[in-house]
């Protein structure tokens, strides 16, 4: 499916019926990612996969793409669906910062919240100095020098020794992404406030799943948001790594099912 948006279209998926749940990508990925938790989630939630601004089959919308306006765009989706009861949030990395910037403005939506491999902190200064590196390099060289940049951090050293396929397909899925698509969400993660004062404000149901081998954002970051949010469990996955629910798929759709159940 797609909706018109500010010039553009965004496109998403929705598959299964019952608890409304929307899923978002992480940098510079797409909504293909979500591929191994459909078939498992499908008697479970009703799943929103959604490509982001400039991401997979989306429109390359020009611009700094902040996370409240990656947010907007989510509402945007749900308003579209008419979706009016409160929605369960599930977040990779960028798509954590876009779920608790949502939490920021609309806590009422959430039914939970799912946060995978993701943190609340704000980019150091080295980190942004890394950003307007990488932004120099996807708009010198394209989504191809991003891709091959990122796509060996993006596992556990296991997996990319057994899992050649996954992640080829990865790389592909990279390769989609739109200069501006890169170079926008580059800007707006840069950019980012520092969400960890909302982490104690968070009171919906909250599932923190991390990768024990994720190379970009530490486990560390993971267990700090869930000693922080009060109605929270904590997750780590072993051989596993940033794309953990790739990676290691039945682990982590037991303990969706699992938690979307619980949610009554
Ligand atoms: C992501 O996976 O969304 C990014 O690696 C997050 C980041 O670069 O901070």
């Amino acid at each position: 499916m797609q909706m018109q948006l500010d010039g553009g279209n965004l496109v998403f998926d929705v598959t299964g019926k019952g608890t409304p749940m929307l899923f978002i990508h992480g940098y510079p990925l797409s909504r293909k990612i979500w591929d191994p938790q459909l078939a498992s989630l499908s008697k479970v939630a009703q799943a929103i996969t959604i490509d982001l601004r400039g991401h997979g089959d989306s429109s390359p919308f020009l611009g700094a793409y902040s996370m409240e306006l990656l947010a907007n765009d989510c509402k945007r989706v749900l308003e579209f669906l008419k979706i009016k009861s409160p929605v369960v949030f599930c977040g990779l990395s960028m798509g954590g910062y876009i779920s608790l910037a949502l939490y920021r403005s609309d806590p009422l939506l959430f039914k939970g919240l799912v946060l995978v491999s993701t943190r609340a902190a704000a980019d150091s200064a080295e980190g942004k100095a890394n950003r307007d590196k990488s932004i120099l390099n996807a708009r010198q060289n394209g989504a191809a020098a991003i891709a091959d940049a990122m796509s060996p951090r993006l596992f556990a050293p296991g997996t990319l020794q057994d899992q050649p396929e996954l992640v080829e397909k990865v790389h592909h899925i990279i390769l989609a992404a739109s200069v501006n698509g890169i170079v926008g969400s580059l800007q707006g993660m840069r950019d980012r406030p520092d969400s960890s004062q909302i982490l104690d404000r968070i009171s919906c149901p909250t599932l923190v799943v991390h990768g024990m081998e994720d190379q970009l954002i530490p486990v560390k970051e993971a267990e700090t948001m869930s000693s922080r949010i009060q109605n929270s469990q904590l997750i780590k996955v072993e051989r596993a790594g940033h794309l953990l629910n790739m990676e290691q798929p039945q682990i982590f759709n037991t303990a969706l099912v699992e938690f979307i159940e619980s949610l009554g």
